[in-house]
């Protein structure tokens, strides 16, 4: 009777997952192997009307609601728009019902069919957990960290999830035999795809590429360099992973025991919980938690410039925040960045300063001139210098751009003030930062595809005759000059930085 009872229950659960007529309705989980021993999961939450289909997609970031949804028999078709005109793209999807899965197959524009295996979740599949306050405002104190735009790599840019323990250990050799931490570079950063889950106290766990992070750091400590580490408020990464949402204490003090130097706290996954507004009080908890972790732990703020971060985020105990959307390898991304970060100069200072995002020289999307002109802005601007390249395979060129010492000593200056446009001539602009002991740096760029003659007057910048010595930081050679202005030269897409000492 009790076993019937149960029965009846079971069938009438299930009937209610599955209602007679409506089977594409419920959750549908697609599991895709990350190859680390982690997958990441995506969801389809369908709900069948007759032939209609309505429902979303949960992807560990973000939801998309489908459009078009039509059942015919087993099967179904529906799309799933991003982005905005003229931008828009939509991907096509076509599923097939089977005795106990969905047989998935997407097609995006310009890209080859997707297939996949979506097998039935629980009713709560792709769900965000329940919602943490974030905690009341406080001024987290400053821990005097970062006095200088902090220097060294990080594996997102070239690397992305092709990022291992072996790799990170042949890049900090690299740092040291090819000059670059001779020349400043220090901190060695991973980013996203080292996580894995958590153990049953909590404990972050790292994934088959990372088989101990604590022997990974007391080797990069071993060659004098700092380890900087990734993760996000949210419950996920932007890649997917595992985030420190609801473990933040518990993870500073990991990473802390680890030997971690740098954290880079990105907020994707956390969309799902907060808004913009509550933004600072979440990355506060995280400030508190590093604090509280008794290790001197670098603070980098990455969402993407949302919510006028450069106003509040020394607050935070940040030590940089990201300003803009993800840097690419092109041209026109760095200067897009780059030339758009003049109005944020205020905000900069020792401590604390804005990041337009990590370098792409070495690369390969730009030529070595364009390169120079991004080291060379980023110096201007008093940028964070996080190399993004694979430094075990450096031309001469690149070496020669990522460890120029005059121009790093500009980024380094120890006034701290963020350089500001003076003044912009057709495609040319001028540029000047103010450094210790009354001394300039002035950047003249070309922006545009002919060679382009530029006069800078030493009044523009405030400075009159009284210049001693006028230095052109990449020809590395003192300028001849007579007078009060200087009559340049700059080549398509390049730079003229000169030091001006007093
Ligand atoms: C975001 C960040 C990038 C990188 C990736 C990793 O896009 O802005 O810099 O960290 O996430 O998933």
């Amino acid at each position: 009777m009790k076993n019937l009872a149960v029965a009846c229950l079971l069938l009438f659960s299930l009937n209610q997952d599955i209602p007679a007529g409506t089977p594409f309705t419920g959750r549908w989980v697609v599991r895709a192997d990350n190859g680390d021993g982690t997958f990441r999961e995506t969801v389809l939450a369908l709900d069948q009307r007759g032939s209609t289909l309505t429902g979303r997609i949960i992807n560990p970031t973000n939801e998309q609601p489908i459009v078009d949804g039509v059942v015919t028999g087993d099967n179904a078709t529906f799309a799933v728009v991003t982005g905005r005109p003229p931008n828009q793209r939509r991907a096509e999807y076509r599923a097939t019902r089977r005795e106990i899965s969905l047989e998935v197959a997407v097609t995006r524009p310009g890209q080859k069919p997707q297939s996949m295996i979506a097998t039935r979740g629980p009713a709560n599949a792709g769900d965000a957990p329940a919602r943490i306050e974030p905690p009341a405002l406080h001024r987290v104190p400053d821990n005097g960290l970062a006095r200088t735009p902090p220097m060294g790599w990080n594996s997102w840019n070239h690397f992305r999830g092709r990022i291992d323990d072996a790799t990170v250990r042949a890049i900090a050799d690299a740092m040291v035999s090819s000059g670059m931490k001779a020349a400043g570079y220090t901190y060695v950063n991973i980013d996203d795809t080292w996580e894995a889950g958590r153990d049953t106290s909590g404990r972050i766990q790292t994934n088959r590429k990372f088989p101990e992070m604590k022997a990974l750091a007391d080797y990069i400590h071993g060659k004098g360099l700092k380890l900087g580490i990734y993760s996000s408020p949210g419950p996920r990464t932007c890649a997917g992973y595992e985030g420190s949402y609801g473990h933040e204490e518990q993870d500073a003090r990991t990473y802390a025991a680890w030997g971690v130097d740098y954290l880079k706290y990105d907020w994707c996954g956390a969309a799902r919980l907060y808004k913009d507004d509550e933004m600072q009080a979440v990355y506060q908890k995280m400030g508190d938690a590093l604090r509280a972790s008794g290790r001197e732990i670098v603070y980098s703020l990455c969402q993407y410039g949302r919510n006028e971060v450069w106003t509040w985020g020394p607050q935070v105990g940040g030590h940089l925040w990201r300003t803009t959307g993800d840097i690419s390898d092109s041209w026109e991304s760095m200067t897009r960045i780059g030339f758009g970060q003049d109005a944020l100069a205020p905000h900069a200072g020792p401590g604390h300063w804005n990041d337009p995002d990590m370098l792409e020289i070495g690369n390969g999307g730009m030529t070595n001139t364009e390169y120079r002109t991004h080291m060379s802005l980023w110096a201007i601007l008093a940028a964070p210098l996080l190399a993004g390249n694979d430094v075990r395979n450096m031309s001469p060129e690149t070496v020669a751009i990522l460890t120029n010492r005059e121009v790093i000593a500009i980024d380094q200056d120890s006034l701290g003030t963020q350089g500001r446009r003076v003044r912009t001539v057709g495609e040319t602009e001028i540029w000047d930062r103010p450094l210790a002991n009354g001394a300039h740096a002035v950047g003249v760029f070309n922006r545009g595809q002919a060679a382009s003659r530029v006069n800078v007057r030493w009044s523009e910048l405030g400075l009159e005759k009284n210049v001693r010595r006028v230095r052109d930081v990449w020809s590395q050679r003192d300028v001849e000059r007579a007078g009060a202005d200087y009559d340049v030269e700059i080549e398509p897409h390049g730079v003229v930085l000169l030091r001006l000492d007093r």
